[in-house]
């Protein structure tokens, strides 16, 4: 852990994931044969939280469970990652939130949602954790909650100071209101191109529609370009930032990975583009193993390709 006391709060989804091994993506009406079928803890939410845990940096979690196997499961996945779950509340009438992912032979993969407790998350229920949330100081948002909810949230969290990163998938127009709170916004370059309705092919047109989304508000964009990297763009700088090679097996939560490596590097006040490289670092070997958080690096992996490369 840096020596920092910053506290890192990730507000959002906890699902579980069923996952699909195929060989590729099969078309409408075609019937495959998968490889293999595994269920993980996922959801965006969930997986920076246990992103940042195994980093070593202390976290904690809002969000909302059923009572239900998958909200044990999920419970007792967060205990034994180290993330505080007092603010995961439990409902008993709601299944847990669940994703379906397909995942084929590049790693590249296909997912579908349904919501569960994820959509009983709302204002009132943050209201009710807030006294315990603000005891942290930066914040971790994503769109798999009700996004007015996140609207609402971002307002009163800023308006406390609190630093604000929002990851806006799945791609969703923003509330009214809610990018004026946002310090740094990290979309992948399917996103920003649906945010913005831009072209992002390249570095140029990348930084171009980065631009589209400073001037609705966000502080900072940070765009998650896979194995290239990424690009922040700010009011006055842009800083492109190389990504590593490693063996890809499965993309899924590398975005969240890349979040969680970045808060950390922020929580321990690094430079822009040394926290960067870490987020990078952190996504790329999330990416090596299968499922969601269990390939996620700890602080001594990300530590040893940070001194290779
Ligand atoms: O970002 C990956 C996550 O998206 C998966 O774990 C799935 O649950 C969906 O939320």
């Amino acid at each position: 852990m840096g020596n920092t006391t910053k506290k890192i709060c990730v507000a959002g989804s906890l699902n579980v994931d069923l996952t699909l091994r195929l060989e590729r993506f099969h078309q409408p009406g075609e019937t495959v044969i998968a490889k293999s079928i595994h269920t993980y803890a996922g959801g965006k939410g969930g997986n920076q939280g246990v992103a940042v845990a195994k980093l070593g940096h202390p976290v904690m979690m809002v969000g909302m469970l059923g009572e239900d196997d998958n909200g044990r499961f999920y419970r007792d996945t967060l205990k034994k990652n180290g993330v505080d779950a007092e603010c995961v509340g439990s409902a008993p009438n709601t299944p847990s939130g669940t994703a379906v992912i397909e995942v084929d032979d590049r790693g590249e993969n296909r997912i579908a949602i349904i919501p569960g407790t994820n959509g009983l998350v709302n204002n009132a229920y943050m209201d009710s954790v807030m006294e315990r949330m603000l005891t942290c100081d930066i914040f971790m948002l994503q769109y798999e909650i009700d996004l007015a909810t996140d609207a609402y949230l971002a307002k009163i969290l800023h308006d406390a100071g609190k630093q604000l990163i929002l990851d806006p998938a799945p791609a969703a127009p923003a509330p009214d209101g809610l990018y004026a709170n946002i310090d740094f916004i990290t979309p992948n370059a399917t996103e920003l191109a649906t945010l913005t309705g831009a072209h992002v092919d390249s570095e140029e047109e990348v930084v171009r529609a980065a631009h589209m989304l400073l001037n609705r508000g966000v502080g900072a964009v940070i765009a998650k370009l896979g194995p290239k990297g990424c690009i922040y763009v700010d009011k006055e700088t842009v800083v492109p930032v190389a990504g590593f090679c490693v063996e890809t097996v499965d993309t899924t939560a590398a975005g969240d990975s890349f979040n969680a490596g970045f808060a950390v590097a922020l929580a321990e006040g690094m430079q822009i583009r040394d926290a960067l490289r870490l987020a990078n670092a952190v996504g790329a070997l999330s990416t090596t193993g299968a499922g969601a958080q269990s390939s996620m690096p700890t602080r001594a992996q990300v530590d040893a390709i940070l001194s290779r490369s």
